[in-house]
């Protein structure tokens, strides 16, 4: 029998191992919770595989900065948008096509010894809200083959990954590794805005090398990389970034003929009742923007639901076995347009009053 001190020494022994081993797990809970960053950073990376993967591209090396700024491409089967559904804006879709798909796409087009032809490294499309610029920034995405990169000012200022600056060049790395490629900002005048004085060195920082990098691009002739903007305010965009997009793009709220247009587009899977009068809709419209029309059409379209709703349900109010085959919904008329609306007590029509303030600004620019 062992006496009784070796015995107390094995135990000690199995109890110091134990709590070595408790330690352990102990300080790697600790460190990964204190470390939300590495969570982010093997997301980042699952991501970025997943996108080269699409990409169809092996083998690029990327480091941790440019692994989350791949998790911003957007795949042209990612956006339902198309050109077609855009209505009254066919000679800017035209230009965008010329002054950024083709010569991105097709740069031997456009190659000069002049230097004069080529891609321009910012484009801006401006003008009041709801008239169709992200649309035509997702519809370009799909459509221009290019890789399309929608950059979220919110990923280069997150603090989790401080560093602001090296995301910014992974920005502009990705894009080169992967170029053709656009470079899209929403909402470009709050992008770089100083919003609190505390972080404002930071912020300024990453605005300079996010200038730098873009002139960049334009010394460098094969590069074949476009920054695309939109913003409702053009006059709060920086005096800086506004003299790097020298391609504007007024987009403006839409006139007689593109409300037809949009009008026609949108109701065009609609039962429309006999001799439906499209002249007066448009009429009436006037001073709407897309997205005004959009939605007075989604409110018209559910008042002959809600008669058939209302006339088929039990006195509960619960829709009475109907049979989906036999649901007649009757036609859309004109007047549905201009019905009261009972939940709301407001005229279907009705403007937004917004678009009207920031027309002025954009008049401001031009
Ligand atoms: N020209 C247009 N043609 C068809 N739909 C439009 C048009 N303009 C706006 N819309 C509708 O309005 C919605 C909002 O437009 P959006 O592109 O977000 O406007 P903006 O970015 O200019 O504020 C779109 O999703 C679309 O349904
Ligand atoms: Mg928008």
């Amino acid at each position: 029998m062992a006496p009784p001190n070796t015995k107390k020494y094995v135990a000690d022994v199995v109890i110091f191992a134990l709590s070595q081993v408790a330690l352990y797990f102990a300080v790697k809970f600790i460190l990964n919770s204190l470390d939300p960053l590495k969570d982010k950073k093997k997301e980042a990376k699952a991501k970025s595989e997943e996108v080269l993967g699409k990409l169809g591209i092996k083998n690029l090396k990327l480091n941790e900065y440019e692994e989350v700024i791949l998790s911003e491409v957007i795949f042209p089967d990612e956006i339902t948008v198309n050109f077609k559904q855009i209505g009254g804006l066919d000679p800017i879709i035209q230009s965008l096509r010329e002054s950024v798909i083709y010569p991105l796409c097709y740069p031997q087009l456009f190659t000069s010894s002049s230097g004069l032809l080529g891609v321009s490294k910012g484009v801006l499309l401006h003008g009041p809200p709801g008239v169709g610029k992200t649309m035509l920034a997702k519809a370009l995405a799909r459509e221009s083959g290019a890789t399309f990169i929608n950059l979220h000012v919110s990923t280069l200022t997150d603090k989790w990954f401080g560093e602001s600056n090296k995301l910014v060049s992974g920005v502009f790395s990705v894009a080169k590794k992967l170029q053709p490629c656009i470079i899209f900002i929403d909402e470009i005048d709050a992008f770089l805005r100083e919003r609190r004085s505390n972080d404002h060195e930071v912020t300024g920082m990453m605005k300079a090398e996010f200038m730098s990098l873009w002139d960049g691009l334009t010394t460098d002739e094969n590069s074949r990389i476009v920054v695309l903007g939109a913003t409702n305010r053009p006059n709060d965009i920086d005096y800086a970034i506004l003299r790097r997009m020298p391609k504007r793009f007024a987009i403006r709220l839409p006139n007689e003929e593109q409300r037809r247009n949009i009008l026609e587009i949108m109701l065009q899977d609609s039962n429309l009742e006999e001799n439906f009068n499209f002249t007066e809709l448009v009429n009436k419209t006037a001073n709407f923007s897309g997205s005004d029309l959009k939605e007075a059409c989604r409110n018209a379209a559910m008042i002959p639901i809600r008669e058939y709703t209302r006339s088929h349900a039990a006195p509960g109010g619960e829709l009475k076995d109907v049979d989906p085959e036999k649901m007649n919904i009757r036609p859309l008329r004109l007047s549905d347009f201009f019905v009261q609306d009972g939940s709301s007590n407001q005229v279907n029509i009705s403007m937004s009053g917004s678009s009207s303030l920031t027309i002025l600004e954009q008049e401001r620019l031009d």
